[in-house]
């Protein structure tokens, strides 16, 4: 096992790793998401000494459907290929988890690709809802993970529920920031 250091980082560290990971086939400034500018936004950097080898963005973000309002969204979560499968996307979801409980967050979401979606499973993040699709990067699940402070669990199956039959596709905020 890799032993990586995750800390916080600058938006501008972050970046060519969402460009190279997650779209690659996309101009650079489409990885500069809206989100980026909201004042509770934290980006994160695992690094193996100086080098950035996985990153993850953690946002006070409100799904349209959840009516929670300490809600988090974790986003660009990427690590690169040859170091995948050694623990790091854990330690950066688990951090941003971490980060969302001490500002007393209810639910931490995002929207998982369908290849990412075990491992959100494996950080305890369930699949809320119908896939969808968002245009140029392909099929989502949204997933969400319980944070058990603030709500039971009954109040958020209740809210899962009310998710469940909706059957409007889900629409996925998109990146409007151009450069
Ligand atoms: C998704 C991603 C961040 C996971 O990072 P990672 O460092 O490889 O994840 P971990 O090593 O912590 O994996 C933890 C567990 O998740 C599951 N998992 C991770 N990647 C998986 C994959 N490609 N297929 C199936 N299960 C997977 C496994 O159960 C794994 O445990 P195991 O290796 O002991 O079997 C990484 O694969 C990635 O950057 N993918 C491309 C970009 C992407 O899809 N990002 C998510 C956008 S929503």
């Amino acid at each position: 096992m890799i032993e990586v250091t995750v800390e916080q980082a600058r938006l501008e560290e972050v970046i060519d790793l969402r460009h190279t990971i997650l779209r690659p086939n996309q101009p650079r400034s489409s990885c500069y998401y809206p989100e980026d500018s909201f004042k509770n936004t934290t980006h994160f950097a695992a690094r193996l000494d100086a080098k950035i080898v996985g990153s993850a963005s953690v946002y006070k973000e409100k799904h349209p459907d959840f009516s929670l309002k300490q809600s988090w969204r974790i986003r660009g979560m990427a690590v690169l290929p040859e170091y995948q499968r050694q623990a790091i996307g854990t330690h950066l979801v688990e951090t941003c988890i971490n980060h969302a409980i001490k500002m007393k967050g209810d639910v931490i979401w995002c929207n998982a690709r369908i290849d990412a979606v075990k491992f959100y499973k494996q950080s305890g993040f369930k699949i809320i809802g119908d896939e969808f699709e968002i245009s140029g990067i392909g099929p989502h699940f949204l997933m969400a993970k319980n944070l058990g402070i603030h709500i039971g669990q009954t109040r958020f199956i209740k809210i899962a529920k009310k998710l469940f039959s909706n059957q409007r596709p889900v629409t996925a905020p998109q990146s409007k920031i151009k450069h």
